[in-house]
């Protein structure tokens, strides 16, 4: 029993610092939050239980966010913490039994507050003055972002307390219309929009010019107060906040008991539509200060507060129209033409039904009511359908046979479930190609956006991603052009030309071989260096490459037989274009460690990524679970089953004293 324990702690903490390392390594969150957040609840729980599982590497351990280098970091005077989920009243009930436990029958109450969906931010006065704006970044180190925040009108510059230290916190968000509004200007502009208001706020605190963040209307609400002095309740310190000119939500309400939180949570939870920002849960705290220490504290949240998190909107409306659009790659999307619905905060007239089995399978039909929601993407999803009177009379959905752009006939490679235009020349592939080729991930030119490629296209200058190089040619045309002015093509011209000498991955992500990602194209330029290597490979060859699938090896051959694409290539030698690996770090190797593959298991002295890295930079795979293909097993103090799995199947196990030998 206690081993499947061990081993469920293991596998949840391999799961979550997978999930963690694909979003901070390739922007993408593998699982919706509410999936997350449950695992990580999981993982806490059985931690609580059986502490002598509990590791220095668990994710559970780190407080979350990433601090980058373009502001000054700054040291917290303590921690930001974060705050302990509950998902239901039992949670919540649960929750109060510890509290009353730990205050062995003293009198407590509860503040109960909106939790509100943006940033939390850090600010600090020196004898009345605003001094320093700190993000919350790691939780220990955050950045200065004070420049940026002077910005908000909102915030007070000057305050009625003239102490040398004096800090509160509280969350920076951006009101719902604010996002709107700036997310249909950036669309006018064919800019990337923002996924939601919080990414918004994030990256407007993120700016380097405080201008940008002054246009944007951010705004504030404070929900904590550090200098407690003579204030003896969270409920009073609020007070006092208002009456420093501090911004405090007056939906804050106290209430004596569970019975009390659970009533006004059912309030909040009704209201959070009218709100003018986004809600994604509501917050319950101990309102006696002088209970904090006694309930105590974990290394990531207090134990005298919980976040009582709020599932994602869904909302019903009639489904207009099914229409297809076609992707960079030819790959059809369906979308959902909707009647106009609120939902979590903003207007909804469009959502994705994915591909046609999507569509098939719930049985959606034009004219019927649709359940639509949010999963934290731009791009709301339908989810079902109401199967009422109405939708029984309504005709049977039936897939598009052709591309809605060129009209050809659209293609289904079994076992794949989606359809694809196989036409090279269609004018929207071609579009959508380019856009990508000049994304962030790819060539990231900047000012080149969606619009332009549309006008550039439509001109004959741009057909193919080579001819973006040769644009420097035509600058006379390009500033005779509307909206275009000699300064903006300079800027235009010059960001080209800084593209050029990309590692190769940017080049080969750009291109748009079908199925071919960011991870996968660095593996491929990593280990054949240059295009000239790559393109000349075999299917067989390429599906020996750890973890490239026979899919993507196909495709990539195939991309590359194709004599217009072998033209474009030519073309960027001849342009002077960079078609090498770069690669990022120093690449070090080692015959005992390059190409071996390593399982890491047990308590090191330091953190498991940081052996995973120090391997990787020497060129070695690392695997998750031990198996005949493992070279080595890394095995610190209390390793598990791992290591039996090792000795079973006679790996060589290796204790960081001898990996450092080795190296
Ligand atoms: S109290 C130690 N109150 O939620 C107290 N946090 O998941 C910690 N948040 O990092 C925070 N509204 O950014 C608190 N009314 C509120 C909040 C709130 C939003 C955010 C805050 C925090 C996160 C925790």
């Amino acid at each position: 029993m206690i081993e499947k324990i061990k081993q469920r702690i293991e596998d949840l903490k391999n799961q979550i610092n997978d999930w963690n390392r694909s979003y901070y390594e390739f922007e993408v969150s593998p699982v919706d939050d509410s999936e997350f957040d449950k695992t990580i609840a999981e993982l806490i729980s059985l931690e609580t239980q059986y502490p002598q599982f509990l590791t220095q590497d668990s994710p559970t351990q780190k407080v979350g966010g990433s601090v980058d280098s373009k502001f000054t970091k700054y040291i917290h005077k303590s921690p930001m913490l974060s705050l302990s989920n509950a998902f239901d009243d039992n949670d919540l009930r649960t929750f109060d039994n510890q509290i009353k436990k730990s205050l062995e029958n003293k009198k407590y109450s509860y503040v109960v507050e909106p939790k509100i969906d943006g940033l939390s931010i850090s600010l600090i006065y020196k004898n009345t003055k605003l001094y320093k704006a700190i993000t919350r970044g790691d939780g220990i180190v955050g950045e200065d972002v004070t420049d940026n925040v002077k910005m908000i009108s909102s915030i007070p510059k000057t305050i009625s307390n003239n102490s040398d230290y004096f800090e509160v916190r509280g969350e920076v968000y951006l009101p719902k219309l604010e996002f709107e509004r700036i997310n249909s200007e950036r669309f006018k502009v064919g800019e990337k929009l923002f996924a939601n208001p919080r990414n918004a706020a994030a990256g407007t605190l993120r700016q380097l010019d405080p201008q940008i963040v002054k246009d944007r209307n951010l705004d504030i609400w404070i929900y904590f107060l550090m200098n407690k002095e003579n204030i003896l309740t969270h409920n009073e310190s609020l007070k006092v906040l208002s009456e420093y000119k501090f911004r405090v939500n007056p939906l804050s309400i106290k209430t004596e008991d569970i019975i009390g939180v659970i009533k006004i949570i059912n309030s909040l939870s009704a209201q959070r539509e009218d709100l003018e920002y986004e809600i994604d849960g509501i917050v319950i705290k101990v309102n006696e200060f002088d209970h904090y220490d006694s309930i105590g504290y974990t290394s990531k949240f207090p134990k005298w507060a919980i976040a009582y998190k709020l599932p994602a909107e869904i909302k019903t409306t009639k489904l207009l129209d099914i229409f297809p659009t076609i992707g960079r790659t030819g790959k059809v999307t369906y979308n959902a033409k909707l009647k106009p619905v609120k939902l979590a905060g903003t207007t909804v007239g469009a959502a994705t039904l994915h591909n046609s089995s999507f569509i098939i399978d719930r049985e959606v039909r034009v004219g019927a009511d649709v359940r639509v929601k949010k999963a934290g993407d731009i791009i709301p999803e339908v989810i079902s359908v109401v199967k009422d009177e109405n939708y029984n009379s309504l005709p049977i959905w039936s897939e598009a046979k052709n591309c809605p752009d060129c009209g050809s006939i659209l293609q289904r490679i079994e076992p794949e479930v989606d359809q694809y235009c196989e036409n090279d020349f269609c004018a929207r592939r071609i579009i959508r190609g380019l856009e990508h080729f000049v994304s962030r991930d790819a060539q990231n030119i900047e000012g080149l956006s969606i619009k332009l490629i549309e006008k550039f296209y439509e001109k004959n200058y741009v057909k193919n991603p080579a001819d973006i190089f040769k644009l420097s040619k035509r600058k006379d045309e390009l500033i005779k052009l509307d909206k275009m002015g000699e300064r903006s093509v300079d800027n235009l011209l010059t960001s080209i030309e800084n593209s050029k000498n990309k590692s190769l991955e940017k080049l080969l992500f750009g291109i748009g071989i079908r199925h071919l990602g960011k991870k996968s194209a660095f593996i491929l330029s990593k280990k054949y260096r240059n295009i000239d290597s790559l393109m000349n490979l075999s299917e067989e060859e390429l599906s020996e490459v750890r973890d490239i699938g026979p899919i993507v090896a196909h495709s990539v051959v195939n991309w590359f037989k194709k004599e217009t694409n072998r033209s474009i290539i030519r073309e960027f030698k001849d342009l002077g274009i960079n078609l090498e690996y770069k690669p990022a770090m120093e690449e070090k190797s080692h015959a005992d460690i390059t190409n071996k593959t390593f399982v890491i298991t047990g308590t090191l002295s330091k953190s498991r990524n940081y052996f995973k890295d120090l391997l990787i930079s020497y060129g070695a795979n690392i695997a998750n679970s031990v198996s005949k293909n493992t070279d080595y097993v890394l095995a610190g103090e209390e390793a598990g089953s791992k290591l039996d799995k090792a000795n079973k199947l006679g790996v060589r196990i290796i204790n960081e004293e001898e990996l450092l030998n080795i190296i």
